[in-house]
């Protein structure tokens, strides 16, 4: 992807999965990468992973420590990358935890944290660095959500809500900076295997599992490449594989058929007991 070589891309989450896998494809594709997490040993590990990947020695990258929940950490940060850096041509904020379990065990805290992290962190970030894109008339913002913000899926109230969220902000932003030539995409990931998956499995109700149990898993490289091949191609909602985007189609022409294969899966597994 020609596109990428010589540009700088800023990218939340580039510690980790789907923002790890995008971070060493840009590297690849001779892209000069930012990466923002909160953990530093994550951080320093990714790092190392993305500059193996590059194409040529010009390219530069660098970690910064950050949590994108933190409104006044994240103006100061992104004020000292584009001042390092220089402004981002593109903008991925895959930062973002999952959490997965009945409403009735889902406490505030966790609630707060979903908003909080997958939600405010993007506006954060967007806040700080939507105007130095806008002066320069040209860029990209990548913002990823999940099928569970287009689904509403058991067992993801808390998630469902920061990705339901995250898309209508998405599609407002988008015709805001249309006109000042930076495009706004939406990445709608299927499960895809990260260690974000894994930690949701911990809480998952089998009713979850048995709604979401024939659906694929995909691989974060796929899932990374599929969106900065779609971000170039200027679409709005991107959803990798064909079962998200046919789970999108349905619930778009025909809900109550969505919601009627969730019911009868729900009913399968009260039926059989695995559940009180
Ligand atoms: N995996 C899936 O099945 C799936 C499906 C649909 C959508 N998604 C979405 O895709 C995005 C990436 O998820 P993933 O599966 O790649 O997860 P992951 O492997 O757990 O990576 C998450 C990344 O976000 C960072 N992060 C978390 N909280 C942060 C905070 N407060 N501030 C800054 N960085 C933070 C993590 O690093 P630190 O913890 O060190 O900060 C890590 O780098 C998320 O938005 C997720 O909701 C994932």
């Amino acid at each position: 992807m020609k596109y990428y070589q010589g540009k700088t891309v800023y990218v939340t989450g580039g510690s980790s999965g789907i923002g790890l896998a995008a971070s060493v494809l840009l590297s690849s594709y001779g892209a000069n990468v930012a990466i923002f997490a909160r953990n530093k040993e994550k951080l320093k590990n990714a790092l190392g992973k993305i500059e193996s990947a590059k194409k040529s020695a010009a390219q530069r990258f660098w970690a910064v420590s950050l949590d994108v929940s933190d409104n006044r950490a994240v103006k100061k940060a992104m004020n000292k990358a584009v001042g390092e850096f220089g402004p981002p041509d593109m903008l991925v904020n895959s930062a973002g935890v999952a959490y997965c379990n009945d409403f009735e065990k889902t406490s505030f805290e966790k609630f707060d944290e979903e908003m909080r992290i997958d939600l405010y962190g993007v506006w954060n970030t967007c806040e700080a660095l939507v105007p130095v894109m806008k002066v320069r008339g040209a860029g990209h913002i990548v913002n990823i959500s999940s099928i569970a913000g287009l689904v509403g899926v058991y067992g993801y109230t808390a998630y469902s809500a920061a990705k339901f969220g995250l898309i209508g902000f998405s599609e407002s932003l988008r015709g805001e900076l249309k006109p000042n030539g930076v495009n706004v995409s939406v990445l709608c990931p299927p499960d895809t295997d990260t260690p974000q998956l894994h930690e949701e499995e911990k809480t998952k109700p089998a009713e979850t599992k048995a709604i979401s149990g024939n659906a694929g898993l995909y691989q974060p490289e796929y899932v990374a490449r599929v969106m900065l091949r779609d971000a170039l191609k200027r679409k709005f909602i991107i959803i990798p594989g064909l079962e998200g985007k046919f789970t999108y189609l349905m619930k778009r022409l025909c809900p109550w058929l969505v919601e009627a294969v969730m019911d009868s899966a729900i009913r399968k597994v009260r039926k059989q007991g695995v559940r009180k």
